[in-house]
């Protein structure tokens, strides 16, 4: 039988899940940031999806006041790593990330967490940047996977040891728009 190409298998989150746990997220992170600024970090290009769902999630007026809200600010950064297999990931900065971060409340918003070797390179690169705070939102965490020891703030869904796509993560740069994150069938 002629191999098929890597594509999507089976629901692992459906679209009503995720949007669910995304408005659970949003009023936390509306109770913890409650009249105060917060700079929105989005990693391109995997965490855009959940990114406009979740800023969509976090209050920007009251209550009990209009001007009681989260005073949000949108940025981005886009990073690149290399896999070598005997060898932990190299991670290198594209665009984004100089001072308008100073001072600022700073909350990473990821895709998903694997090796930890993206994550750790960013707060590393933040850490030159001066901000106030640093926090990490991110939709999924593979545990399993980690090469690095990280902290994270908030998590969407903790996942096994597989490959995921849809909602914003790819396989060859396809994929990114399911509603769903699914499960990829390789053989
Ligand atoms: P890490 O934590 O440095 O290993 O890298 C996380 C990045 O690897 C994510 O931002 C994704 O781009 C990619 N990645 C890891 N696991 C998956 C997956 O299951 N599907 C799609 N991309 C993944
Ligand atoms: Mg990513």
């Amino acid at each position: 039988m002629p191999a098929t190409k890597p594509h999507p298998e089976s629901v692992l989150i459906s679209e009503s899940c995720l949007q669910n746990r995304i408005r659970e997220l949003g009023a936390q992170i509306s109770t913890d940031y409650q009249n105060q600024e917060l700079v929105l970090l989005g990693v391109l290009r995997g965490s855009v999806l959940f990114f406009a769902d979740l800023a969509r999630a976090i209050s920007a007026t009251g209550p009990p006041n209009p001007d009681c809200g989260v005073r949000v600010r949108f940025e981005f950064v886009q990073l690149m790593s290399y896999h070598e297999s005997t060898k932990p990931s190299k991670v290198q900065l594209i665009r984004g990330g100089s001072n308008y971060l100073e001072h600022q409340h700073v909350l990473i918003v990821e895709d998903i967490i694997d090796t930890g070797q993206t994550l750790k390179f960013l707060r590393e690169h933040l850490g030159t940047l001066n901000p106030k705070t640093v926090k990490v939102c991110t939709l999924l965490d593979k545990p399993s996977q980690r090469q690095v020891p990280v902290t994270i703030d908030y998590t969407g869904f903790e996942i096994p040891d597989t490959f995921v796509v849809g909602y914003g993560l790819d396989y060859a740069q396809q994929y990114r728009n399911l509603p769903y994150i699914a499960l990829l069938k390789s053989t």
